[in-house]
């Protein structure tokens, strides 16, 4: 294999499962970098013994976030961040603010390091804010950054309007925009079954778009109550569709945090919008009308992301 993704955080949950998604696809060769070295070596040893399983020829190979470690990061096509301190029930994303903010720092220098090419996806929450940080400290053109959010709440909305009516998941589309925090605006008019937007099938009353929205929007905490710490399955699912369709230059529509200049109105800050996504990064940013309430439910969650920027001041 040629192509090389760097999942950094890579022995956490999330992380080992972007790391095996993209191995059991034999999309690339993976390297893990974790300051937990041994766990990093440990989990891409039980990744690449599953590999004659799958039928994959993917290296992976587990390092710890050292110096010699992050030499075998060297030229990545893509570097997936998934370092950083999960969520306990009852913590917002946005009480890890400070703490994620410390490893992006670290994190980014050495990714610009050894890989000044590479496409950054990062995971890390709060998610928006990440971004930002991981922009403004690498330097790097906004089409190398690209949050990993909308990929994941499309998908849970995805999941819950399949359950409401009783359909396969493949049928269903979904939009969510926004900022991956409470005030994200999963968009009902922009969502369909089968090309029938969701508020024209039969049966999906308000009441019932309007649970699955606020359920969509409460996807992570739910997990979280349930499990006692952050999702990881789904969440790794998604970032591993974005390496993907970057890798594949698949020139694939995907919802992503990516830094807006102007689209929708809002300016030098990264939130969730439908982009084109192919082997360059952002291939494009698609701007759809959205109602008056659409808007300003986006510049809601525009705001919110603001206000943890002006606390990091990035
Ligand atoms: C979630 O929504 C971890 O932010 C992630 O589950």
């Amino acid at each position: 294999m040629n192509r090389k993704v760097t999942v950094v955080g890579g022995a956490g949950n999330v992380g080992a499962t972007v790391a095996r998604a993209i191995a059991d696809r034999e999309l690339a060769d993976v390297v893990i970098v974790d300051i937990a070295e041994s766990k990093s070596q440990g989990i891409a040893l039980d990744l690449l013994e599953a590999c004659p399983i799958e039928g994959s020829d993917s290296r992976i190979i587990g390092v710890g976030a050292t110096e010699d470690g992050w030499k075998e990061t060297a030229n990545s096509d893509v570097v997936v961040i998934t370092s950083g301190v999960p969520r306990k029930p009852g913590m917002s994303r946005d009480d890890l603010l400070n703490v994620n903010f410390g490893i992006m720092k670290a994190v980014t220098e050495q990714i610009v390091k050894y890989s000044p090419n590479t496409i950054i996806v990062p995971v890390a929450n709060p998610l928006d804010a990440m971004c930002q940080a991981v922009y403004k400290l690498s330097r790097f053109p906004k089409s190398r950054v690209i949050g990993m959010a909308g990929v994941l709440d499309s998908a849970r909305m995805r999941t819950f309007i399949a359950m409401e009516a009783n359909v396969s998941v493949e049928n269903v589309h979904a939009f969510v925009l926004g900022g991956h925090g409470d005030t994200m605006v999963p968009l009902p008019r922009y969502s369909t079954i089968s090309g029938i937007p969701l508020p024209d099938y039969p049966g999906m009353t308000p009441e019932k778009i309007a649970a699955i929205a606020k359920r969509t929007a409460d996807g992570g905490a739910e997990i979280t109550r349930l499990v006692g710490t952050s999702a990881w399955y789904a969440p790794g699912s998604a970032a591993a569709e974005m390496v993907e369709v970057i890798l594949k230059d698949k020139k694939k529509i995907l919802p992503c945090s990516v830094y807006l200049e102007g689209e929708y109105g809002i300016n030098n800050l990264f939130v969730g919008v439908p982009v084109k996504l192919g082997a360059r990064g952002i291939d494009q940013i698609i701007q759809i009308k959205l109602t008056a309430e659409e808007d300003a439910a986006l510049k809601k969650s525009a705001a919110a992301v603001k206000e943890l920027i002006d606390v990091i001041k990035v």
